[in-house]
């Protein structure tokens, strides 16, 4: 292992992927935007703008910066939050080169007025600029160089549809991994980190890794501390001995998703309780239950979203020792 002392910023962009060989999986998004940026070049254009939605740390801002590299074409980085101004998103705007990349992270934070800026930018590259105010305003409209907007959510239901529709590159949501996908990520990691890690150890991180790399490499960093700490070679055990102080269970579940399956079972009778109602008795956010608990406990089948709002499966039930209560299912019927 290295010693020379590493920031960790620093290495989280040095695990993000920056070819597309080595952006593991996600190979129907990857396909079309092989499709969608080849095509742009032999026209001499501009790739046409495209949208990524899905939970956090499945590889939206990684997909951005790869495109960039990918086609040699310089990328300004913001977000949604950070636009608080017409202004800021027309100086923004004016400032891109021809054929360069803006992404916008975050984009479902962007406000209304300013969406609608958006619209003509997106749609024929022009930007149009109100000056002055009451009667004697005019509309300035300037033509912008050509550009692609990549942009990324996890809420991809808060995107007006006139929003979404522009996106005429596409938009493409992205998916879990698998586990054999996530045990290719580590390997590729722990080579990056210069960490030894016996083989087979990387499939007890993938198994509790949420199917998401950003979880798959947190574990890893953390087991090698463990490892380190403990004056122990990272095997089967000491990762998962790591994961354990972590609070980690075998399927991955962190403390908060567990109380989460506790709450509705015991203050809720099992469900169906609604988000905000479920979010005060956790003393959460509703965005953090919303974009990062559920979807993963939604797709091991632990809980499900019903019009009147979350309840848990007999799954889930049993996930936590607990009885399925007979009555539950009618009622969610
Ligand atoms: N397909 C992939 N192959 C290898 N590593 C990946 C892949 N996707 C993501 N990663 C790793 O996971 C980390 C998190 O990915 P990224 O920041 O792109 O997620 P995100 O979808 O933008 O999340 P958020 O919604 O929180 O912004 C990256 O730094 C990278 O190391
Ligand atoms: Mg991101």
């Amino acid at each position: 292992m290295s010693s020379k002392p590493q920031d960790p910023t620093f290495l989280d962009s040095e695990l993000r992927p920056s070819t597309w060989s080595d952006y593991i999986g996600q190979k129907a998004i990857k396909n079309n935007l092989k499709i969608l940026i080849e095509a742009a070049n032999a026209r001499g254009s501009a790739p046409e703008h495209v949208l990524f939605y899905g939970p956090p740390g499945l590889g939206k801002t990684t997909l951005a910066h790869l495109i960039a590299k990918e086609t040699g074409r310089a990328l300004k980085v913001t977000s949604g939050p950070a636009i608080e101004r017409v202004g800021d998103l027309a100086s923004i705007l004016t400032n891109l080169g021809a054929g360069e990349i803006l992404f916008i992270d975050e984009i479902h934070r962007l406000n209304k007025s300013i969406e609608e800026v958006l619209y003509p930018a997106m749609e024929s590259g022009v930007l149009d600029i109100i000056i002055g105010k009451g009667p004697s305003a005019r509309t300035l409209q300037l033509e912008l160089p050509p550009f692609t907007l990549l942009a990324a959510t996890t809420r991809v239901a808060m995107i007006s549809s006139p929003l979404r529709s522009r996106f005429s590159g596409g938009v493409f949501r992205l998916e879990f991994y698998t586990e054999d996908e996530i045990a290719e990520i580590l390997r590729r990691s722990a080579k990056i980190l210069g960490v030894n890690i016996e083989e087979g150890a990387e499939k007890e991180i993938a198994k509790r890794s949420r199917f998401t790399p950003r979880t798959a490499n947190y574990f890893l960093k953390r087991a090698r501390d463990f490892a380190q700490v403990e004056k122990r070679i990272l095997n089967k055990e000491s990762v998962e001995a790591a994961l354990k102080l972590l609070g980690i269970d075998e399927k991955g579940l962190s403390p908060s998703d567990r109380m989460l399956l506790h709450t509705i079972a015991e203050k809720f009778g099992g469900g169906p309780v609604g988000l905000s109602t479920l979010a005060a008795a956790l003393s959460e956010e509703e965005a953090t239950l919303e974009e990062f608990n559920e979807p993963y406990l939604l797709q091991l089948g632990l809980l499900e979203r019903t019009s009147r709002g979350r309840a848990l499966t007999e799954h889930g039930f049993k996930h936590i020792g607990k009885p399925f209560p007979k009555n539950l299912q009618k009622k969610l019927l």
